[in-house]
């Protein structure tokens, strides 16, 4: 006799399965649900996905494998396969512009290796952001593929306005004569001028990438400047402000789009994430919307007030503010490192991360800074009210660390307020009930 079907067809009930099966990871799941719940979400990479993109990225597209791409695939029955594959690169190009792009990359540092293996040839030369003035581990951290393979040469933030200091990249950009300059952030709250970078590029004959991976959902809305019309590859991540499912992708002008697509399959990848290209098609379609325009347009709006009503308490806000989703707190004046700052807001429900800050003299691991975001916060509806009332929780916990009372106080004052603004109340209820039944 062979094994029994998965499941019946009449019984659909994935979270009962799940919990009968594992009850381990059911608990660890729900968990994750009190944990997202109950806590205010300020990782600026992070968001709350919609229902839509989590049925997507759960859904049975999972069990195919469709090495290659639409239409020359190297396994059968890829039909549906092609299907949201095409869904999901038309939609991609009709939301960002750009002449070709790839669905496939698992992450953004896949997308990031597959564009630099597309423009580049091992040892030579890029110029970027460093890690510690915001930039990302794979633009050239020692450790990482593209640090291991090229030449870095990195610019970094104005000491003065803790802005990037356009005046350097290009005398970096003269004198290195970069194959690639790589514009894009983690943790950098300004805007970014793609045509002056762009310019710079041609003088030096330097291609011009950019990682967008942190305000692709800006651009997509219309409230940041596209780098797309000026540069030659741009990637981006799926999952941060874009608000699809963990994921990468990369757009490029046409002549470049064959040596990207073999790159990303078979240079760097062996079948694509077919359930996961699927939930990129359903983020892309969201993101085209006008809800998702007016949602980024109160993600910089939320930003901004918060680090507004924080630099009111006392608090300083490096380069003074933020133009984007997102705005790094300097800890110095208050006397703490990031580390210990992230611990005792996390304390309370509040998730933050510690970061460097630029000229920071502490380590990644300790940090002078905290990054704070404002894209999750907003996806539950939070609006300035609520960023007010956030910058108020912040400050008192980090002015009373020490004090058991007040972190009570905070933490059941951080509970209230999500209760107000609940995100996946039916998930939750399911959940409980999958469990109750299992046990
Ligand atoms: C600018 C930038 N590029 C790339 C990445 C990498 O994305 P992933 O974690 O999916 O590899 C990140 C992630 O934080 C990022 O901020």
């Amino acid at each position: 006799m062979g094994a029994p079907a998965p499941s019946s067809p009449n019984a659909w009930d994935p979270l009962r399965a799940l919990a009968r099966l594992d009850p381990e990871v059911h608990e660890a799941l729900t968990e994750e649900w009190r944990r997202e719940e109950e806590g205010l979400e300020l990782i600026a990479s992070e968001n709350h996905v919609g229902p839509a993109v989590l049925a997507a990225t759960g859904s049975l597209l999972t069990n195919k494998y469709a090495e290659g791409y639409p239409g020359a695939r190297y396994y059968g029955g890829c039909g549906p396969a092609d299907r949201v594959e095409t869904l999901a690169r038309d939609r991609a190009r009709a939301l960002f512009g750009g002449e070709h792009v790839n669905v496939q990359p698992h992450s953004g540092t896949q997308a990031n290796m597959g564009a630099l293996m597309a423009i580049a040839e091992p040892g030579e030369t890029i110029l970027s952001l460093d890690l510690a003035h915001g930039g990302h581990l794979s633009h050239g951290h020692p450790k990482n593929f593209a640090g291991r393979t090229y030449k870095i040469v990195h610019y970094g933030v104005s000491r003065v306005s803790e802005t990037i200091d356009m005046a350097e990249v290009r005398r970096l950009a003269r004198e290195g004569k970069p194959r690639v300059i790589l514009a894009g952030a983690s943790a950098y709250p300004r805007r970014l001028d793609f045509g002056a970078f762009a310019e710079i590029a041609t003088e030096v004959g330097a291609r011009l990438m950019v990682d967008m991976a942190h305000i692709a959902g800006l651009v997509a809305a219309g409230v940041h400047e596209s780098p797309v019309p000026v540069s030659d590859v741009v990637t981006f991540t799926t999952h941060k402000t874009l608000r699809g499912p963990r994921g990468g992708a990369v757009l490029c002008r046409a002549d470049i789009g064959k040596k990207l697509d073999s790159a990303v399959f078979p240079g760097i990848q062996g079948g694509p994430l077919m359930h996961v290209i699927a939930a990129k098609a359903v983020a892309f379609l969201e993101a085209a919307g006008e809800p998702f325009r007016r949602y980024q347009a109160a993600v910089v709006r939320n930003a901004a007030v918060l680090a507004a009503a924080l630099a009111e308490r006392g608090h300083r806000i490096v380069s003074g503010g933020t133009d984007t989703h997102l705005f790094l707190l300097d800890l110095r004046p208050a006397g703490m490192s990031g580390r210990e700052a992230e611990d005792a807001l996390g304390a309370i429900g509040i998730t933050v991360n510690k970061n460097l800050i630029p000229f920071d003299e502490r380590s990644p691991r300790e940090t002078s800074g905290l990054r704070l975001g404002t894209p999750a916060l907003t996806t539950r509806g939070m609006g300035e009210g609520e960023m007010a009332e956030i910058a108020g929780l912040i400050d008192g916990r980090l002015r009373a660390r020490d004090d058991e009372a007040v972190r009570r106080d905070l933490g059941e004052k951080v509970r209230d307020l999500c209760r107000r603004f609940p995100i996946y109340a039916g998930y939750g209820a399911a959940l409980g009930r999958a469990g109750k039944d299992a046990s």
